[in-house]
């Protein structure tokens, strides 16, 4: 648990790299109170402490007319970074090309450190994008690759990633290995192995959710990458879902390519995402959109996106200095503790199909859920039209349920409501 000290620090350290006093975190004493909240407590006892996530939710300004649980989509932002994005908005719209030119723009180097450190990674390895597509896309479509390579990935892995890799298929060739997933999985080891027995001479890459959007199925991603490496093969892991959800630093994975959204579990501005490629391998992906030297070793070469909102990128600031508040342990706790609290009660009602195993090595925030004898579509219009509940309908290869996803300003009224709502689904 960080010390208020090292609080502090951190805090100084974000709010100091800003180079400009109108581009400071707004409000950096509320974020000082909750980085101070609840410090002799472990995270798992803070988990379920109400009084301390309280001053949490009070920071977000989500309805109290629906109950958003899919937060999984797309998440809402604290206040701080609302403000931020408007503030920055309002400063542009005085002469858009000398404000976010000149100014805003000297603020996405200090960003890119402090994401970096936050990621555990080098800066020149950190490019800022607007979402995990455009991160993961340039690595599949960037690669150099010939007619018979080999790709390992899973049905279950995004679509747009699997459309991407299919078009690179369908136009030069590539063989796309499919490892067969049965969810939910309880057995890593069987699992690895499943990536493993499809590593061939000509796998080039392995291709690999750290969390299935899905069901919320967390893959042992190092050890896949582990034996892909033993064998000279190159591992993308889709971080959309993992990034500031679990408690981990990039290189934990020990991948080579890595994309993120930033709008997801980091609360930043919708339309902010995050690629991180390892500096050696930077070189040789050829961007999405070029610039002159598409083969330079400088990690900008990926943001050359043309004109693009500065507001939402430099907000991202103030999400970063916000997950600094609360701490990644406490988060990743307290997003399982509110999963749990829903799910283990909803698993034990008739009918009930819990999709998504509730070991903590195998999930976090996300879980799905079936009732026999109802669809996808049926029981998220009655839990949204009886319940003003809203979820996601996942029909998706052997899965045909909702998924729910909570965030940490989730209450836990909020839950109890939703298994009002599962009871009175399971009596239709
Ligand atoms: C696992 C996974 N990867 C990638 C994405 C793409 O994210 P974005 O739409 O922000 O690019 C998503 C979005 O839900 C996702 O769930």
């Amino acid at each position: 648990m960080p010390s208020r000290r090292n609080f502090l620090n951190k805090a100084a350290l974000v709010a100091g790299s800003s180079l400009l006093p109108t581009l400071k975190a707004f409000s950096m004493d509320d974020l000082l109170k909750i980085g101070n909240l609840g410090q002799n407590k472990s995270a798992t006892a803070l988990a379920s402490d109400e009084d301390y996530w309280w001053q949490i939710q009070q920071a977000y300004t989500v309805s109290p007319q629906i109950i958003n649980l899919n937060n999984g989509g797309v998440s809402p932002s604290p206040m701080v970074v609302q403000n931020a994005v408007e503030r920055y908005n309002k400063l542009a719209n005085e002469a858009p090309s000398y404000y976010m030119w000149r100014i805003l723009d000297q603020g996405r180097e200090p960003l890119r450190e402090n994401l970096a450190k936050y990621g555990g990674v080098s800066p020149e390895e950190i490019a800022i994008n607007q979402n995990a597509t455009e991160a993961l896309d340039t690595v599949i479509m960037g690669l150099p690759l010939q007619k018979g390579d080999e790709i390992i990935m899973n049905r279950y892995d995004y679509p747009n990633m699997l459309h991407a890799w299919r078009q690179r298929e369908l136009r030069e060739g590539l063989k796309i290995n499919y490892v067969e997933l049965d969810l939910p999985a309880e057995d890593n080891d069987l699992v690895v192995k499943k990536y493993v027995d499809l590593m061939t001479p000509r796998t080039k890459v392995v291709h690999i959710t750290h969390i299935i959007n899905w069901n919320g199925q967390i893959l042992p991603a190092k050890r896949i990458a582990e034996e892909a490496h033993k064998r000279g093969i190159e591992v993308l892991v889709d971080g959309a879902h993992s990034f500031a959800h679990l408690d981990y630093k990039i290189t934990d994975l020990d991948c080579d390519y890595f994309g993120t959204s930033l709008h997801k579990w980091l609360s930043a501005p919708i339309g902010s995402g995050m690629f991180w490629v390892k500096k050696e391998k930077i070189s040789k992906i050829f961007p999405l959109i070029p610039n002159d030297k598409p083969n330079s070793d400088n990690i900008r070469k990926f943001e050359n996106l043309g004109t693009r909102p500065f507001m939402i990128e430099q907000a991202i600031g103030q999400a970063l200095n916000f997950q600094l508040a609360i701490g990644n342990a406490r988060k990743e706790a307290r997003l399982r503790f509110l999963k749990d609290y829903w799910a283990k009660e909803a698993k034990k009602l008739p009918k009930v199909k819990m999709n998504t195993s509730l070991k903590a090595e195998f999930s976090g925030a996300l879980a799905h859920f079936g009732i026999e004898g109802l669809e996808a579509g049926k029981i998220e219009s009655e839990l949204f039209g009886k319940f003003k509940i809203h979820t996601s309908p996942i029909k998706w290869e052997k899965l045909d349920g909702v998924r729910v996803t909570p965030h940490v300003y989730t209450t836990l009224g909020d839950l109890d409501r939703l298994l009002e709502g599962v009871q009175y689904l399971t009596k239709l």
